[in-house]
């Protein structure tokens, strides 16, 4: 039987409080990590969701941050590294749009969606790569992108861009950091079941017949994204560096009309 035994494992992970993040959360907790779970929710109603949840109190620690906020960000993740000085495991999933048409998205609003997907990532990596070299410890970051970064889709530009922008990042650093053994992976989902997509499949027609099209007529599971990121945090995974990982039933390569 095969098991993936994530004992003794620190894993930090932002946007923890979303959708997907639920079965992350779930599973890697199961699987016996311990989790630093960063998100912008007050530390109340996270409290009250990871009780909603039954995730046990001694398996995490929270903090409450807004992720586009550099500053905010790095004292997080310097904190973090005091607490967990091993942590060797960080999960970039913080994202996420809402729909915004290109004609009727202000300048502002297609700025702060392209920072919230991709400036608040490179400043997750900044953060996080300073302490794995001085603490030499060879780190795996992990990046949650989108299908949608390499299959163009109306209403979600800056979105779009953001996530493309993200997979070329996350390779780049793949391959700049490799002889220090840290590791840059992306897990890319689908058309999920699940965050704000939900509400996206349920209104719009248009968007039914799309994911009919491109995704084998079926939404992705948030469990099968949580265990891509299961399996690329375990030992199992250990050799993969530069790679997008794609739960989507391969909604990223193509319309199958
Ligand atoms: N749902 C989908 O269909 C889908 C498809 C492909 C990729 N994704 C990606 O998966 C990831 C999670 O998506 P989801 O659908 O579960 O989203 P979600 O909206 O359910 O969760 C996002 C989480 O991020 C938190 N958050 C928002 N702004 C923040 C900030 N500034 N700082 C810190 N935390 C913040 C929210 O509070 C929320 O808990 C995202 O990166 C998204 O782009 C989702």
């Amino acid at each position: 039987m095969l098991t993936i035994d994530l004992s003794g494992k620190s894993i930090l992970i932002t946007g923890a409080m979303g959708a997907i993040a639920e079965p992350m959360v779930r599973k890697l907790v199961a699987a016996g990590a311990t989790l630093i779970l960063v998100d912008i929710k007050s530390e109340e109603v996270a409290k009250q969701t990871l009780c909603d949840w039954q995730i046990p109190p001694t398996s995490h620690v929270y903090f409450s941050a807004d992720i586009t906020d550099s500053t905010a960000l790095s004292q997080v993740v310097t904190q973090s590294f005091r607490r967990f000085p091993a942590l060797d495991t960080v999960l970039g999933h913080a994202g996420g749009c809402g729909l915004h048409p290109f004609l009727t998205t202000s300048e502002a609003d297609y700025d702060r969606i392209f920072r919230f997907n991709y400036f608040a990532q490179v400043n997750l990596a900044r953060a996080v790569f300073v302490q794995w070299i001085e603490r030499k410890i060879p780190g795996h970051l992990i990046f949650t992108s989108s299908y949608v970064a390499r299959m163009p889709h109306t209403q979600i530009p800056s979105y779009a861009s953001a996530k493309a922008a993200l997979e070329n990042f996350a390779r780049c650093m793949a391959l700049e950091y490799a002889d220090t053994g840290i590791r840059v992976n992306v897990v890319s989902p689908g058309n999920v079941a699940a965050g704000s997509s939900l509400k996206v499949f349920d209104e719009d027609p248009a968007y039914r017949e799309f994911v009919r099209r491109v995704s084998l007529g079926r939404r992705n599971s948030p469990e099968s994204i949580a265990d891509a990121f299961v399996f690329l945090c375990s030992p199992l995974a250990n050799e993969i560096n530069g790679q997008i990982l794609s739960p989507d039933y391969g909604a990223g390569i193509g319309n199958r009309l």
